[in-house]
């Protein structure tokens, strides 16, 4: 059974009631729900967190067990040197993915410390773009 991991970073607890003009009405808990059912043949785990070195532990700790991650790292894609590093330092590849297509807002957003490591990157389709980086592990 292949083993991914979804790692989500911070505000993306608040999934479902965040802005939800941009992030939708579902919350992260019920989408897990839905994505778990239909890929019951594929490992999903599932860790969020709001401080920028629990995310650099977690991926140090999947980052050589399992097949792949799925990284949204939220505001910190645009600012964390160090969280690029430990995408950078780890062996299971990464798919960066966003919610929103984050090229057509602010300009700070265009700047990413993950994409330059990550295997590819899937943005702009709501929470559609965890699905799609799921099939692209499993495929
Ligand atoms: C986000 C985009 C980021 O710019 C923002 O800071 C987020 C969510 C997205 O999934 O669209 O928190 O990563």
């Amino acid at each position: 059974m292949k083993k991914l991991t979804i790692i989500n970073g911070p505000n993306l607890n608040l999934l479902g009631k965040r802005e939800p003009n941009i992030y939708g009405s579902l919350s992260f808990t019920e989408f897990l729900e839905e994505i778990k059912q239909k890929y019951a043949h594929v490992e999903i785990d599932y860790f969020q967190s709001n401080i920028e070195g629990e995310l650099i532990d977690k991926l140090h700790e999947v980052g050589f067990n399992h097949d792949g991650i799925i990284l949204n790292a939220a505001a910190y894609t645009h600012t964390s040197v160090g969280l690029g590093d430990a995408v950078k330092a780890i062996e299971t590849p990464v798919i960066e993915v966003h919610i929103s297509n984050t090229f057509n807002r602010e300009e700070f957003r265009h700047q990413s410390y993950i994409s330059p490591n990550a295997r590819g990157v899937i943005l702009g389709f709501g929470l559609q773009s965890y699905e799609l980086a799921i099939q692209s592990f499993i495929n």
